[in-house]
């Protein structure tokens, strides 16, 4: 969704700001725009479309500056133009305004600032609120950080902005509500730069403040940030180290950011499993040891029930948690889209737990789950990726899936670290409860220690799944099929079909299939099996037959050696053999490879697919 940049120091702003917005071009957008101060003199340069459209133009204007707030604007209300991308200047000509997220009482403040002889240019929300600012900045003798308290106190909805003043280049203010917002702090207090995430900052510092929501900074040249909130108390800045790896910003020597997060997949749940599975010398002394799950034993044992929300893939990975903490805690789970649950009225109290899962950590419908999780007592545990991200700071406790950061818009490395995870907390919470034999306890922490040797080998099949992928480019329609804990796999997998290939994919569990549709099989029509040798093995094998019957095309991903599926199936991508349990983390590798495949040979924006966007700060 939209992305924020902004800096104030010493060196040239311009070309910060650029690199800035190129960091954060995988968050999804329609136009980008900058400002940049100097000498009391405002110059803005918008444009439509990508960032280096934005970074051309600029260049052209030749102007030197060392500060300048930027933006990558994903539209929502009003068309992606170039009067409605970021940012706005109000009508005094005095202050420019760059906004993430949505004022929902727009339209009245919009009007009554009318009233007060305001003229609009855009369609767009934003600028109500930087006229508004106007407003309070006339009426409070230029004081920037007052006019934003004041405005913000009028407005109903969720943001992060950052606002610059025509009349002091050495000065930005900066606010958030329910909308991310990361301010980097240089040496001295001589720079310091602001962005919607850490990813465009890391490169400068380490030293980091995340805004909490309905919080103010105003950020002054040589000075400490002073942090205030809406009702004007003052609150001491939270400087955090921010240690993130730069090398996992960049594509590595991949085509895409996709393809290297798909590859990274067996390191990076490495990372994850790292310190938490302890291997013993004896397979028998195998133990899981997360220190959340530690930390608020007594309150997750006594549980009643489990929530899992979440969205998108995080769902999916949430519908695979549900079955791995019910096998292994016998703990009733539910799993709801958590932009259902925030308006449901929902049976959890204070002996209930919610999990909430997430990539970004930002996403707003979790983030409002977790409230209303919050008001009926439930311990919230976040399964976040996302450092320091909102999810990851409101809930109770939580894990980090430590995959490193995920810049292609199509989830890949998170799924697999979110089910990881889920993993690891079922097996260490089935223990702790003793409704795991120590055994199975001991051997499926053993055998998820291999999964990532696995993992590489499976990703050896590359080239086959690309070859594959030639016979199935120009389906319209695909069909993916699994059953247990391959069913949320198959969801997965026609998810990233549908994200960047643009080609209408349904999952279903396979023996639904008879009870409609099956109505749409014929021979334009692959369908997809995530057909491992486990229990329902035999159950599958029938749906293909029925499947063959009707002249279908099918592509099956089989345990490896499996001969009866190279007789059934028109393509074979074969599995390590693994546990049941543990096959969606190996399942899954196929679907996102043969998705990316089928995307690139369309000739299609992998990284950023249209209309989509990497962390969805609105509802
Ligand atoms: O950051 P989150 O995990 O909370 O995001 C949830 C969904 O928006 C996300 O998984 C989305 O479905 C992805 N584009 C999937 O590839």
């Amino acid at each position: 969704m939209c992305g924020i940049i902004g800096y104030v120091g010493q060196a040239e702003a311009l070309p910060i700001l650029i690199e800035g917005l190129k960091c954060l071009e995988y968050r999804g957008y329609d136009s980008a725009g900058v400002a940049l101060l100097n000498d009391a003199e405002l110059r803005i340069i918008k444009e439509k479309g990508k960032v280096a459209k934005l970074e051309e133009k600029a260049a052209g204007a030749n102007i030197s500056a060392q500060c300048g707030i930027a933006h990558t604007r994903w539209a929502t209300h009003g068309e992606p133009s170039v009067t409605n991308a970021h940012p706005h200047v109000s009508m005094s000509g005095e202050l420019a305004l760059v906004h993430n997220g949505i004022i929902e009482n727009y339209q009245l403040l919009k009007e009554q600032l009318q009233d007060r002889g305001y003229r609009f240019e855009s369609s767009t929300d934003t600028e109500v609120l930087v006229q508004l600012i106007d407003y309070y900045y006339q009426k409070s003798d230029r004081q920037l950080a007052v006019a934003v308290r004041k405005a913000l106190n009028q407005v109903i909805g969720a943001y992060a902005i950052a606002v610059v003043e025509r009349c002091n280049s050495n000065h930005i203010v900066v606010a958030r509500k329910s909308s991310p917002l990361a301010i980097g702090i240089g040496d001295n207090h001589e720079n310091f730069y602001i962005a919607s995430d850490a990813t465009p900052i890391v490169a400068y510092t380490k030293h980091l403040v995340y805004l909490d929501d309905e919080q103010v900074a105003d950020i002054a040249l040589g000075q400490e940030i002073h942090i205030s909130t809406l009702a004007n108390q003052e609150v001491a800045a939270d400087i955090q180290e921010v240690d993130m790896d730069i090398s996992k910003l960049s594509k590595g020597g991949f085509e895409h950011f996709m393809l290297k997060e798909i590859f990274d997949q067996p390191d990076v749940l490495e990372d994850c499993m790292r310190g938490r599975i302890l291997l013993g010398e004896t397979k028998n002394e195998n133990h899981i040891e997360l220190s959340a799950l530690r930390n608020n034993r007594e309150r997750i044992l006594r549980a009643h029930n489990i929530t899992i929300v979440a969205c998108g893939t995080s769902w999916h990975a949430g519908l695979i948690g549900k079955q791995l903490i019910e096998h292994y805690c016998r703990k009733r789970v539910t799993v709801e889209y958590a932009s259902e649950f925030r308006y449901s009225d929902p049976v959890i109290d204070s002996n209930d737990i919610v999990i909430a899962i997430s990539q970004s950590g930002e996403t707003a419908d979790t983030l409002a789950a977790i409230e209303l999780a919050k008001k009926h007592g439930a311990l919230v545990f976040g399964i976040v990726n996302a450092v320091g991200s909102s999810i990851a700071r409101v809930s109770d406790t939580g894990i980090y899936i430590h995959v490193g950061p995920e810049i292609g818009v199509a989830s890949t490395k998170a799924f697999t670290g979110q089910v990881t995870v889920l993993t690891m907390f079922a097996l260490q919470l089935g223990h702790l409860l003793g409704t795991i034999e120590h055994k199975e306890y001991a051997e499926t922490i053993g055998e998820l220690s291999q999964i990532p040797g696995k993992m590489r080998k499976l990703l050896q099949q590359a080239d086959n799944i690309k070859e594959i992928s030639r016979a199935f480019t120009y389906a319209h329609n695909f069909l993916y099929l699994g059953r247990g804990y391959n069913y949320p796999v198959a969801l997965e997998g026609a998810l990233k079909l549908k994200e960047i290939s643009y080609i209408h994919a349904e999952g279903y569990p396979a023996a639904e299939m008879k009870h409609g549709p099956i109505a749409l099989v014929d021979a334009e029509m692959p369908i997809v099996f995530i057909a491992t040798h486990h229990q329902l093995y035999e159950k599958i094998i029938s749906n293909m037959q029925e499947v063959k019957s009707r002249g279908g095309r099918i592509l099956a991903i089989a345990t490896e050696d499996d001969k009866q599926m190279r007789q059934l199936a028109d393509s074979v991508v074969e599995v390590p053999p693994t546990l049941m349990t543990l096959a969606p983390i190996l399942c899954v590798v196929p679907l996102q490879l043969l998705a990316y495949y089928v995307a690139v040979r369309k000739g299609l924006n992998v990284d950023q697919p249209r209309n989509l966007a990497k962390s969805v700060t609105v509802e």
